[in-house]
């Protein structure tokens, strides 16, 4: 049986460093779904109406520049609050996840809706003052000029709709393995993540 690995949690939480190197680790194919949003969100800055921009998405869209900027962020997690637009994007994430090699899927709904029956999840977190010093050192090594105050006003109100919105709201699932990255460097956070992995996949030979 297809390994596949469900990653959620909050925004700047390490979760994409933990995915891709589980996803090398293990040699799964790896989707960030904040991406899919990013990208709707980007359209309707632009725009284009967010339901038709979900239901029109192609892969194509996935790479432009500017989507990982703070502006599609915040468009990002205002339109992933329309149901309509959660449903355009549910078939693609299901497909990727049900690949034959296994896949590791990092967002918010991962573990709780996308892919509520996978072998292993993870909620990834950190304190919000934590997460705001990496991302604003992110920001500002690509030229961004957001101060910290900005960065973590920007988090918090993140935080705030993504875990708040009626549907597929930000939350770990039941049997969700928590990985605290507040006080852990990367390496520590991607060990604590494969031996997570290691104790809960299914063995080979099972199913
Ligand atoms: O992971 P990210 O920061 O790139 O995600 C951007 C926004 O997209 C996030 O604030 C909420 C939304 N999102 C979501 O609602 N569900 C997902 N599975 C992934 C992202």
């Amino acid at each position: 049986m297809a390994l596949t690995i469900a990653i959620d949690g909050p925004a700047a939480s390490g979760k994409g460093t933990i995915s891709k190197a589980l996803a090398a680790h293990f040699g799964l194919e790896y989707l960030d779904t904040g991406l899919l949003y990013r990208a709707v969100g980007h359209r309707m800055l632009q725009g284009e109406d967010p339901v038709e921009a979900a239901r029109r998405l192609t892969t194509a869209d996935l790479d432009r520049d500017g989507l990982r900027g703070p502006e599609a962020a915040q468009a990002a997690s205002r339109v992933a609050a329309i149901p309509e637009v959660r449903a355009a994007l549910v078939d693609f994430q299901r497909a990727f996840a049900a690949r034959e090699g296994g896949a590791v899927l990092d967002g918010r709904d991962i573990g709780t809706v996308i892919c509520p029956d996978a072998p292993v999840k993870l909620y990834v977190t950190a304190s919000a003052e934590v997460r705001a010093e990496r991302r604003h050192k992110e920001l500002a090594a690509r030229g961004h000029k957001a101060g910290y105050e900005e960065v973590l006003a920007d988090i918090l109100a993140r935080d705030a709709r993504d875990a708040g919105r009626a549907d597929a709201p930000m939350r770990a699932a039941g049997d969700a393995v928590l990985i605290d990255t507040t006080r852990l460097d990367v390496d520590e956070a991607v060990a604590q993540a494969i031996a997570a992995v290691e104790a809960r996949r299914p063995s080979r030979g099972d199913g």
